[in-house]
């Protein structure tokens, strides 16, 4: 079965632009390009930053496209976005606390949505309130369990996003080791970059955002850093014995060279043939 990752979307007045790219726009190449490709997903996952400034305007937007979409979808907040507002859009996504934490089944396990939202500050936070919801959802369900968030569970050794990423990440490890075995996948985003590791022993992903990218810069100390490399959005597969994500790179406008091409046979000959 599959699982669609998109993340960091910032939607954003109809016509404005972040980084010199069209996030609306953005948003919906991405859709077109996934169900293409991908419409038998089970679940559509967007892991935050759903809104560049926490708008109505946007949260609404994306209410009703998402009511118009073939398959489920599931939402996580990020730093970008604004609860308060968003809740009162989505109210149903409130877990008993208030904040946006929600439980959603596929074929393969249990998905569970998390909430590193903190007001006033674009750091991720994830507190004894949330944390008692989490340990909560995995003791009273088998799993396997898939976790989607949006703050990175782990430093990214990349100074300017190491000072806007999960504040308390050690107590979210702890609580992920505490039940590694039965949690297959953690998906993520909020960096707007390929990474991967793992987090207290369970693989962990995250992927460029529907619109602009990042890219690793370890020698900028102190500022964010932005790219114009390709927009993309993520598909898992996952099966009994493995799971594979894909960072699919839709925004990419460059040449594919298929196998018969004239390069790709020289190659072929140069590098394949003994
Ligand atoms: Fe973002
Ligand atoms: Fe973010």
């Amino acid at each position: 079965m599959k699982i669609l990752h998109f993340s960091d979307i910032h939607l954003t007045t109809p016509g404005h632009t972040i980084q010199g790219r069209d996030p609306n726009a953005s948003f919906e190449r991405a859709l077109g390009h996934a169900l293409a490709d991908h419409g038998d997903a089970e679940l559509l996952v967007i892991t935050g930053d759903l809104s560049d400034w926490g708008d109505r305007a946007d949260y609404e937007r994306l209410r009703d496209r998402l009511a118009n979409l073939p398959l489920p979808i599931a939402l996580c907040i990020g730093n970008h976005d604004d609860r308060p507002t968003f809740l009162d859009i989505f109210p149903e996504l409130a877990d008993p606390n208030g904040f946006v934490q929600s439980v959603r089944d596929v074929s393969a396990g249990r998905c569970l949505m998390l909430d590193t939202w903190e007001p006033q500050t674009h750091s991720g936070h994830y507190c004894e309130a949330r944390l008692a919801w989490l340990e909560a959802r995995l003791r009273e369900h088998d799993g396997p369990f898939f976790l989607f968030m949006h703050h990175n569970p782990f430093p990214t050794h990349l100074a300017p996003l190491d000072r806007i990423g999960l504040a308390d990440g050690r107590a979210f490890r702890d609580a992920v080791a505490r039940h590694r075995d039965r949690i297959r996948h953690i998906f993520f985003g909020h960096c707007h970059l390929p990474l991967a590791g793992s987090t207290a022993g369970v693989p962990t992903t995250s992927l460029r955002g529907t619109n602009h990218a990042g890219i690793a810069l370890f020698r900028e100390r102190e500022l964010l850093s932005s790219s114009d490399l390709p927009a993309s959005y993520g598909v898992a597969f996952i099966a009994a014995d493995h799971v594979c994500v894909h960072m699919v790179e839709f925004g990419y406008d460059g040449p594919v060279r298929t196998e018969g091409n004239p390069d790709y046979a020289a190659w072929n000959r140069e590098t394949m043939v003994r």
